[in-house]
């Protein structure tokens, strides 16, 4: 079995570099890639191969989504079967077993006591965007309070939530829909006074909600939905302080507003238990999934309480949504997270992380080292003493780790270096890519 990356070109090697320079022709020039260029031929288990035959260990799992690993052979098996007797019949019109299947399934892992329905999306943002249409349709009502640093999406209603990046706002001039976006509870850098520490952090958030949100220009009665991460993934891989969901499920009792918690990037096992609400003990009134919930195909979830998502035929659906591989590659993933991928998230994140807080201690410029199973967060800074974020030196480790063959994605916030592999990674391969990241940080101080 491979132990450790296989570096034997130059980076970008040749064969890639021609498929750079006609991507760059004939692809949309939207897509934004990472500060080095990797041009992916195949994947197995926590390695991917370029087009130069050069081998790196994968710690970003197609940015969160290949929980099983690449191309776990039992998901390929289910996949291989599906294609073989049903692609696509359009679930939105007819009925198959795989629908009711995979809803079940989720009703029995959500952190949702009553019953439950759900609703079958392609994407993230298409599972996000669904919540947000039934909660104005549940609810009569219009705004919504989303969070800053947020990412919930990039089609224009998610838009309106998403607060982590200006270029994903600029140039569209408004948003769709009625969003009040609030700061997120950051013990780090929180722009209320006298915040030391997450339970500070987290009260000046509600306090803010309540006592100047409310009684100005967002009433609480006007209020549709309260839409969270239960981790900030894209903002910096921030969890939520300990009491803050419940807060906010107070909130949304006191009121008549649905807590909507986003689980397309924490879900699926990837924080060592199956959703990362379950970590606060908290029920959204709907939950919503994607990213690692089918190893890699396209499929998204809005799982919300059966008494809201009660509205008529017709009124939401779409084509491809519930394709029957896709279910077919997400029943398979959901069992092999289930039979031992989700403890092992716990168990060798839990490592991952002891690993990332030594070299906090070695190095001057990691100022925070934050996360729970195997979604952690590393923050890359000037120094210590003034916790400035550098995007430059971020870049610059992320650059020297693919050079000697490990992928990890920063992106995260201003300066947070991101680890999301698959959920099968071992304790061996921890310590060859703490090695690494080790070498890169010195190489790029
Ligand atoms: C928390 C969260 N919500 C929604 C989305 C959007 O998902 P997609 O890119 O599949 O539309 C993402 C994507 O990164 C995400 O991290």
């Amino acid at each position: 079995m491979l132990q450790k990356p296989i570096i034997k070109t130059e980076l970008p090697g040749p064969k890639a570099k021609q498929i750079i320079e006609e991507d760059t022709e004939y692809v949309t020039s939207s897509f934004n890639r990472y500060p080095y260029k990797l041009v992916v031929e195949k994947g197995y288990g926590v390695w991917v191969e370029d087009t130069d035959g050069n081998v790196f260990m994968d710690c970003n799992a197609g940015i969160a989504v290949c929980s099983t690993g690449h191309c776990h052979p039992e998901v390929v098996k289910a996949i291989t079967q599906q294609t073989q007797t049903l692609i696509h019949m359009c679930g939105t019109n007819y009925y198959y077993r795989h629908l009711p299947a995979l809803a079940k399934k989720l009703d029995e892992l959500v952190p949702i006591k009553s019953p439950t329905r759900t609703y079958f999306a392609n994407s993230g943002a298409e599972a996000v965007e669904t919540a947000l249409k039934l909660a104005i349709y549940h609810t009569k009502r219009q705004k919504f309070i989303s969070f800053m640093g947020s990412f919930h999406g990039r089609s224009l209603a998610t838009l309106s939530l998403t607060a982590s990046k200006k270029i994903h706002q600029v140039g569209y001039m408004r948003q769709v829909l009625d969003v009040v976006h609030v700061p997120y509870p950051n013990k780090l850098r929180s722009p209320f006074a006298g915040v030391t520490d997450d339970e500070s952090a987290a009260t000046a958030v509600i306090n803010y909600i309540e006592n100047f949100v409310f009684k100005t220009t967002t009433p609480a009665e006007d209020v549709a939905g309260i839409v969270v991460e239960a981790i900030q993934g894209e903002g910096g891989y921030f969890p939520s302080p300990p009491n803050f969901l419940k807060e906010l499920r107070r909130i949304c009792n006191e009121n008549g507003i649905l807590l909507i918690v986003d689980e397309v990037h924490s879900g699926m096992g990837r924080t060592g238990k199956m959703f990362a609400t379950e970590h606060y003990d908290v029920e959204p009134d709907i939950i919503c999934a994607s990213k690692g919930i089918a190893s890699g195909l396209p499929i998204g979830v809005c799982v919300a309480r059966k008494d809201i998502m009660n509205w008529p035929p017709g009124s939401h659906a779409s084509t491809f949504g519930g394709n029957p591989v896709c279910i077919a590659s997400a029943l398979k993933t959901i069992e092999l997270l289930e039979n031992g991928l989700t403890e092992n998230a716990r168990i060798v994140g839990n490592y991952l992380k002891d690993g990332l807080l030594k070299l906090q201690d070695k190095y001057d410029c990691i100022g925070d080292v934050r996360g729970l199973g195997l979604m952690i967060g590393v923050e890359i800074v000037e120094s210590k003493q003034t916790m400035k974020p550098t995007a430059e030196l971020r870049d610059r480790i992320e650059t020297a780790c693919y050079n000697r063959g490990l992928l990890i994605f920063g992106g995260g916030g201003v300066s947070v270096i991101r680890w999301a592999p698959p959920l099968i990674l071992t304790k061996q391969n921890v310590d060859v890519a703490l090695n690494i990241f080790d070498e890169a940080v010195m190489a790029s101080i």
